[in-house]
C-alpha cells in the first residue's frame, strides 16, 4: 500500500474539481445540476455516465463504474494510485509528501514483475508452438480438434514443451528470479526436497487475460488422455479464479457493442465458438459461476446465457448458477439457461450443427424465471394444497433475493398465480417476514395463525401499525419509485405530522437501513446532529446492508470531516470495489431523482427515526430469542422469576402503536 498521508489525499480531493478532471479527458455536458457523457469505461451510444459537482464523484448507470477524481484517473489513464495522486497534485500545484515505505515499494514492484513475468511466459509458450522441435505433436493436436491457426493466435495459445526446467532456465536462476517465477505460479518448489520444476510441461497453453488483456494466469491441457486433463495457475497476487472470465477480453476485442455473454464451461468451448463466429462466449475457470463472475459479466452486457450439459451434473451446476444469479437480476437484465443434449458441449455442438442453429438454441434458452420455478417445484406435486404450500416456501425466499424493482414484483405476481395465493400473502412468507412468521407460535392472545395455504389478508388492509419495520410513506409511488429515495423524505414529514388514523395504505415502504445509509451518504455531517443517546449502537448481525451501515457510522465517527468523495475513496480500499459501487449507485440514483421539496424536510429527524426503527427491530429480535429459550425449557420447568419474564415478553410483543 501507499503511504501517502490520508490528510493529504483529503486536501487534494477538496482542492480539485472532479468536473474539470473528467472534462479535460472526456467532454462533459451539463445536465441538470450534474454533468453527463457517454461512459469512457464501456461502449454506449446514449450517455449514462454522470459526474456530480456537488458530491465530487462519478457514476455510470450503465456499467457501474464509480469513484472520486483519483479513482477516475486511475481507471481512465490506467495508473496506479500513487501515480494518479501525483499527477493530480501536480495540476493542483501541490507537493505529495512522500512517506513511501520499503514494503510498499517492494509490493508495487513485485506486482509489476509478476505481470511482466507472465507476459514473457505467454510469449515464450506462443513461440514454442511455432518453433519448438517437438511442436508437431501440439500442432497436430490442435488441427485434429479443428482449430485454425488464426483462432489460436487470437487467443494467444501456446505450447509448453516437455521438460522440467524450460522456464527456469529461460528466466534465470538467481534467487530473485526463482521467487518471481514461483510467485507467478509458473514454477513449483517441492515441499519435501526443495527441488524446483516447471508447472506446465508438454501441454497446450491457454493464457487467461484480464479485461485489459494482460496475461494473469494459464490453463494447460494435455495432448492425450492422461490426467489431470487441465492444469491451471494457482491463485496469485494477480490471479483470482473467482473473479475472472476466460475469453472476456477477446470477446470485448471482437465486438465494441457486446450485448450478451454466453457462459460455457471450458476453454475449448470458448475458442471453438469463436472460430464459428460466435465471439461472445466466456468460461469460468473450472469453478462454478459465482456472484463476482456475474457482476463482471453484467458490467459489459445486459444478458447472460448459461450453457450446461443436459445430464445430471449439468443440471446441478445450473442450479448452483441459478442460486448465484438471482441477486444480480436487476431490472433490464436477463439470464437464460441452455441445456445441451447429453454428452455434448458447445465445442462439439457447434461443429456438429453450425453457428446458425447453435444460436437458435441460445435464443430458445430457458429464461431464469421459468428455470427458477421449475427447480423450486422439483419433487413437489403442486396440484395439492400441501404441495403448493411447500412450493411457495421454497420459491419465496429465492424471489426475495431479487433486487428491488419491477422484475421482482412480476416474479412475486407470477408465484402468486402459480399458487393461488395473494402476492401479499407470499410477501409475508419471504425471508424478512419469516422472522415474524415464527411468531405464529407466539403464546400471546393473538389472532389464530392462518395456515399457509389460506388467503391472508393483504397487509395494507390490516388495521394497526406496520410490523415489518419499514418506514411507511403515505404517498402513491411515482412512476419510477424503485430507487426514488426522494420520496422517503417527502413522506416522512407527512408521516410525522399526520395523525395515526386508520387509512388505506397506498404507500411505498423503505427499509430504514437503506434510508439511514443514504442519508449519511448524502450528508455525512448529519451524524453529528444527533445526540449521544440517539446514535445507533452496533449490534451483532448477518445482514450485509446493516453491517455496511455500522461500518459507515464507525467511519464517520472516526472522520467527522469527511465528505462523500473522500468516503468513496476510503470505501473502495477498505471494502472492495463492489461495495464502493453500491454506495455510488445509491447516491447517484438519489441525485438524479432528488426532489426539490427535499429541503423543506429535516433529514436529522428522518435519520433519528430510521435509527429508532432499526434499534426496535433488534430489541424485538432479542426478545424473541429470549422467549424462544424460555419456551424451550418448557413452561412447567420455569422458575417464578422466569415465568414473570415470560409474561413480560409476551406483552411486549404487541407492536407498540406509536411507530
Ligand atoms: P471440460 O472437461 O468440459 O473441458 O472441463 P473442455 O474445455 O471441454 O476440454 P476438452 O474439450 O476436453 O479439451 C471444463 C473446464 O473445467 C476445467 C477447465 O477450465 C475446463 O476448460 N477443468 C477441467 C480443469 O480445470 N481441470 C480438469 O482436469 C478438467
Ligand atoms: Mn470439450
Amino acid at each position: 500500500m501507499n503511504r501517502i498521508p490520508q490528510s493529504f489525499i483529503d486536501d487534494l480531493l477538496n482542492r480539485l474539481d472532479i468536473v474539470e478532471v473528467v472534462d479535460h479527458r472526456v467532454k462533459l455536458k451539463k445536465s441538470g445540476k450534474n454533468y453527463s457523457a457517454c461512459c469512457p469505461f464501456h461502449d454506449e451510444k446514449t450517455p449514462s455516465f454522470s459526474v456530480s459537482p456537488d458530491k465530487q464523484f462519478y457514476y455510470c448507470f450503465g456499467c457501474g463504474a464509480s469513484g472520486n477524481a483519483i479513482g477516475f484517473l486511475m481507471e481512465y489513464e490506467r495508473q496506479g494510485f500513487v501515480d494518479a495522486v501525483e499527477s493530480l497534485a501536480k495540476t493542483a500545484g501541490m507537493q505529495v509528501p512522500k512517506e513511501e515505505t520499503k514494503e510498499s515499494r517492494e509490493q508495487h514492484f513485485k506486482q509489476k514483475n509478476i505481470y511482466d513475468t507472465l507476459e514473457k511466459a505467454s510469449d515464450y509458450y506462443q513461440t514454442q508452438l511455432k518453433e519448438n522441435p517437438k511442436r508437431d505433436l501440439a500442432v497436430r493436436y490442435l488441427q485434429n480438434r479443428g482449430l485454425s491457426g488464426a483462432i489460436a493466435k487470437r487467443f494467444g495459445m501456446g505450447y509448453a514443451p516437455p521438460g522440467w526446467d524450460n522456464l527456469l532456465i529461460k528466466f534465470g536462476l538467481t534467487e530473485e528470479d526463482i521467487d518471481l517465477q514461483i510467485d507467478s505460479g509458473l514454477v513449483i518448489r517441492r515441499d519435501d526436497n526443495n527441488k524446483l520444476y516447471d508447472r506446465f510441461r508438454h501441454r497446450i497453453m491457454f493464457p487467461i487475460r484480464d479485461t485489459r488483456g494482460r496475461a494473469i494466469g494459464f490453463g494447460g491441457r494435455v495432448l492425450d488422455d492422461s490426467k489431470p486433463k487441465y492444469l491451471n495457475s494457482p491463485e496469485t497476487d494477480v490471479f483470482h479464479k473467482g473473479r475472472e472470465l476466460y475469453g472476456l477480453y477477446e470477446a470485448r476485442q471482437a465486438s465494441r457493442n457486446l450485448e450478451q455473454l454466453l457462459v460455457v464451461e471450458g476453454y475449448m468451448d470458448v475458442i471453438a465458438l469463436a472460430q464459428y463466429g460466435i465471439n461472445n462466449a466466456v468460461a469460468t475457470l473450472g469453478t462454478a459461476c459465482g456472484e463476482d463472475h456475474l457482476r463482471l459479466a453484467f458490467r459489459y452486457v445486459q444478458e447472460v446465457v448459461f450453457c450446461f450439459d443436459g445430464d445430471n451434473a449439468g443440471r446441478t451446476a445450473a442450479k448452483r448458477a441459478l442460486m448465484n444469479s438471482i441477486s444480480s437480476m436487476e431490472d433490464g437484465r436477463q439470464i437464460r439457461f441452455l441445456f445441451l443434449p447429453e454428452g455434448q458441449d458447445p465445442d462439439t455442438m457447434v461443429r456438429q450443427i453450425g453457428a446458425e442453429r447453435f444460436l437458435e438454441q441460445v435464443k430458445a434458452g430457458i429464461p431464469l424465471e421459468d428455470f427458477l420455478f421449475d427447480a423450486a417445484a422439483e419433487g413437489i406435486d403442486i396440484h395439492t394444497m400441501d404441495g403448493r404450500a411447500r412450493f411457495t416456501k421454497v420459491a419465496a425466499p429465492l424471489l426475495n433475493k431479487i433486487p428491488q424493482g419491477v422484475y421482482r414484483e412480476l416474479m412475486f405476481t407470477n408465484l402468486a398465480k402459480r399458487t393461488g395465493l395473494s402476492s401479499s400473502a407470499i410477501m409475508e412468507l419471504t425471508a424478512e417476514k419469516a422472522q415474524l412468521a415464527n411468531l405464529e407460535e407466539r403464546p400471546a392472545p393473538a389472532p389464530a395463525p392462518a395456515p399457509a395455504t389460506e388467503e391472508i389478508p393483504p397487509p395494507e388492509l390490516n388495521q394497526g401499525p406496520n410490523e415489518s419495520g419499514d418506514i411507511d410513506i403515505p404517498e402513491p409511488p411515482p412512476a419510477n419509485y424503485e430507487e426514488d429515495y426522494g420520496t422517503l423524505f417527502q413522506g416522512e414529514s407527512e408521516e410525522t405530522t399526520s395523525a395515526p388514523t386508520l387509512r388505506k395504505r397506498t404507500s411505498v415502504s423503505l427499509n430504514p437501513v437503506k434510508a439511514a445509509t443514504l442519508l449519511l451518504l448524502d450528508n455525512p455531517q448529519l451524524l453529528q446532529q444527533l445526540d449521544k443517546e440517539q446514535q445507533l449502537q452496533a449490534h451483532e448481525t448477518q445482514d450485509t446492508e446493516l453491517l455496511r451501515l455500522f461500518n459507515l457510522i464507525e467511519y464517520l465517527h472516526k472522520r467527522p470531516n469527511s465528505n462523500f468523495s473522500t468516503l468513496l475513496g476510503f470505501w473502495g480500499g477498505a471494502y472492495g470495489i463492489d461495495s464502493q459501487q453500491e454506495l455510488a449507485k445509491m447516491l447517484a440514483t438519489h441525485e438524479l431523482t432528488r426532489n426539490s421539496k427535499l429541503s423543506t424536510f429535516e433529514p436529522a429527524q428522518v435519520l433519528r427515526h430510521a435509527f429508532d426503527k432499526i434499534h426496535k427491530q433488534f430489541t424485538n429480535q432479542d426478545r424473541q430469542r429470549e422467549l424462544a429459550e424460555l419456551k424451550n425449557k418448557g413452561l412447567a420447568n420455569l422458575s417464578a422469576e422466569e415465568k414473570n419474564r415470560f409474561r413480560e415478553l409476551i406483552q411486549s410483543y404487541r407492536p407498540s402503536p406509536n411507530i
